[in-house]
């Protein structure tokens, strides 16, 4: 638990003798930090960042948070600031999240496309692998053999910590708690021995998957361009300002007819864009190529 005391918010957790103040100045200097790298807002979250970022010093054996910004602040690796984004956002993810989005891409959308249309999908906020791996399983049923080489999933995330685990594509027994025997059959190996316990995911699989770092904040002109986006769960962390650019910046990354999945949870209700709403979390572009926001016009 953590309790306010004079204008500053104190992590509990190392003893009376070790607590650490979160002041108003520090946490402005996170909240300016987050917002401007990684268009995360913070704003009225100080009891949440006072406790994830207390552990953090507590691991690192900072005594308060001033020193601990400073040692953010100097880091020209980028790995201290990468290391705080990691604490400060949840990776929490499940293989086939959100079933309905892994139905809608078997039943219409690959459906849709020609049979000799190279298929290109984006997972973008990866976390640790299971989102784009399920990507790749639906892929692989609906398409059956010959879906290695027609098909292709971009997978992206800001936290190095999760790309490395997604790229291992290795994974405790209960991660699979939503999939069929039959399912783990066909696309995993069973680990025995040292590995017991845990599954890999089989390696035609992973080659259908490439894992690169990407800050959603950042520029796309080295990302293709994709028949589906799948951006779901990570938009709860920006304000509207910044959905609206990160919609408008994934529309251009979408193929004339293509699709933009987001979170259930989310909404792009108060979000100006240019997509058609088709069902729930589920919005497509137009099969004309000229955007209507582009051209000026907003309805
Ligand atoms: C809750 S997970 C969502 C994972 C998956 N898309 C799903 O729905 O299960 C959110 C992910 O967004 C990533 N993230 C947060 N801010 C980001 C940014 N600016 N650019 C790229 N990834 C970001 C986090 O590292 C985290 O792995």
């Amino acid at each position: 638990m953590t309790l306010r005391n004079s204008g500053a918010v104190v992590a509990e957790g190392g003893g009376a003798s070790t607590q650490l103040k979160l002041h108003k100045r520090e946490f402005e200097q996170v909240c300016r930090t987050m917002y401007d790298s990684f268009g995360i807002d913070l704003e009225g979250k100080e009891v949440l960042v006072a406790a994830r970022l207390g552990k953090k010093l507590r691991e690192l054996q900072l005594l308060s948070f001033e020193s601990y910004l400073e040692m953010v602040r100097k880091d020209a690796s980028g790995e201290s600031l990468t290391a705080m984004v990691d604490v400060l956002t949840t990776n929490h993810t499940s293989f086939f999240r959100e079933p309905k989005h892994f139905d809608y891409l078997r039943s219409t959308i690959l459906p849709s496309l020609k049979p000799t249309e190279t298929i290109r999908i984006w997972s973008a906020a990866c976390s640790s692998g299971e989102e784009p791996y399920s990507i790749a399983f639906t892929l692989c049923e609906a398409l059956g053999a010959g879906a290695e080489t027609r098909a292709s999933i971009l997978a992206t995330d800001i936290s190095t910590r999760v790309l490395e685990i997604a790229k291992r594509g290795v994974y405790e027994a209960d991660r699979f708690s939503t999939m069929t025997h039959d399912r783990m059959r066909r696309h995993l190996l069973k680990g025995s021995g040292n590995s017991s316990g845990l599954y890999m995911v089989r390696k035609e699989i992973r080659s259908m998957v490439s894992f690169h770092r990407l800050n959603l904040m950042e520029d796309f002109a080295q990302v293709e361009k994709f028949q589906v986006i799948f951006c779901r769960n990570v938009m709860i962390y920006f304000d509207r300002k910044t959905q609206e650019a990160l919609v408008r910046r994934l529309t251009d990354q979408l193929e004339p007819g293509g699709y933009l999945l987001i979170g259930h949870a989310e909404s792009l209700n108060g979000v100006e864009h240019d997509l058609k709403y088709v069902c729930p979390a589920t919005y497509r572009k137009s099969t004309a190529t000229t955007s209507t926001l582009r051209r000026g016009r907003t309805t």
